[in-house]
């Protein structure tokens, strides 16, 4: 997937599924970005902060699309440069899309809850609908093919532009198989866009869809360096799609999104000494989360532990908020999604150090496993 040749332009179907005025919308024109030059054309002040500790210096506008930045997480994902723009947190990646394609009072985005909240809240902010297709929790909070399918083809309501895929979801843990994915890329082609949140692939033991990215123009993939890189601080999530898309997500995003400070802390951090940590601390995650499974199912009053493709996992309780309480009795915070309708009793628990780990069986009175301090 490194062979740029092989895009042919975005058919006028996938196009037109933009709104107009994106489409027509000229790009704002930035102060030309040439280091070779001494910089008296961007009203920036010419002395550095004494504290400004950066290489390039905080007195000047970064990059305005980063263009290390961009290639650097281009390579960490496998997929050409022209596919990919970088903007803070996934989250980011999230609004450009809405903004780009559902028009206010008029398009939609459809979504499988309980899911990751901010595709809602970024389809509020924006004044799109929402569809609501939901998981289905007696088959282990799968995709409901048919009713997704339904719902993004029914012209009676709002036009659903987007199809958010949490895969694997949160807050339930769960991955997606491939096959329905590519059932549901198959269906919508030329329809809608589907967008593929990897965010916690990672921690799923399965690969990336970017390398299929060839055989879906409407796919779009979001990746985040938050979770298995460790760097949720430096805000930096990309989307990965077809050219002609991400051509028309640059023209949302404002120019230099990106702080120079996280353009030089994000390449430090993807340099030879940061992979391997970051690899030996997914593999970490990754051995603590069986035994970690089986002590909450032993815990008191839980009832299920979900499977879990990420480095979370949910269980129901017939008492999450005494697990809140215990957890934060020992200066653990759980995330408590008890009261949503499709959640009941459910409590989310982000792996931590096995330290922290220990400390959260031994509070909720759950057996130690062998080897946990
Ligand atoms: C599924 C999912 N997507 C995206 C995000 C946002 O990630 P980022 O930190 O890149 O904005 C999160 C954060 O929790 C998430 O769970």
């Amino acid at each position: 997937m490194n062979d740029t040749a092989r895009f042919t332009s975005w058919p006028e179907s996938l196009l037109s599924l933009a709104r107009p005025e994106i489409r027509s919308l000229a790009t704002y024109r930035h102060a030309p970005w040439d280091p070779a030059y001494e910089r008296l054309h961007a009203n920036e002040n010419p002395w550095r902060n004494p504290a400004d500790t950066s290489t390039a210096g905080l007195n000047r506008y970064p990059e305005p699309h980063p263009l290390a930045l961009e290639s650097r997480l281009a390579e960490l994902y496998g997929v050409p440069p022209q596919c990919l723009i970088a903007g803070r947190g996934s989250d980011e990646a999230i609004d450009l899309l809405v903004r780009v394609f559902c028009a206010a009072g008029q398009d939609a985005i459809l979504q499988c809850p309980p899911t990751f909240g901010m595709y809602a809240v970024a389809a509020g902010v924006q004044g799109a609908a929402v569809v609501d297709v939901p998981l289905l929790r007696d088959a282990g909070y799968a995709l409901d093919l048919p009713g997704i399918v339904a719902a993004a083809r029914n012209t009676a309501g709002s036009r659903v532009k987007l199809v958010f895929l949490c895969a694997p979801n949160n807050p339930t843990g769960n991955d997606v198989p491939l096959a329905h994915i590519e059932f549901l890329l198959r269906e919508l082609e030329g329809q809608a866009i589907v967008v593929v949140d990897e965010a916690y692939v990672e921690f799923s033991g399965r690969e990336s869809l970017a390398a299929r990215l060839g055989e879906f123009p409407h796919l779009v993939i979001l990746r985040t360096l938050s979770k298995a890189y460790g760097l949720a601080g430096v805000r930096c999530g990309v989307a990965i799609g077809h050219p002609d898309l991400v051509g028309l997500l640059r023209r949302a995003i404002p120019p230099y999104a990106i702080p120079e400070p996280c353009i030089e802390a994000i390449l430090a951090a993807l340099g030879p000494a940061g992979m391997t940590m970051a690899d030996h601390t997914q593999r970490q995650l990754l051995a603590m989360r069986p035994a970690m499974l089986t002590a909450l199912a032993a815990a008191p009053t839980v009832t299920k532990v979900w499977p879990s493709a990420t480095n979370f996992i949910m269980l129901d309780s017939t008492d999450p908020a005494a697990i809140m309480v215990k957890a934060r009795e020992v200066r653990l915070l759980l995330r408590d999604f008890s009261s949503g309708i499709r959640t009941p009793g459910a409590v989310r628990i982000s792996l931590g150090t096995p330290e922290q780990n220990a400390r959260l069986l031994r509070a909720l009175d759950a057996p130690l496993p062998e080897g946990f301090a």
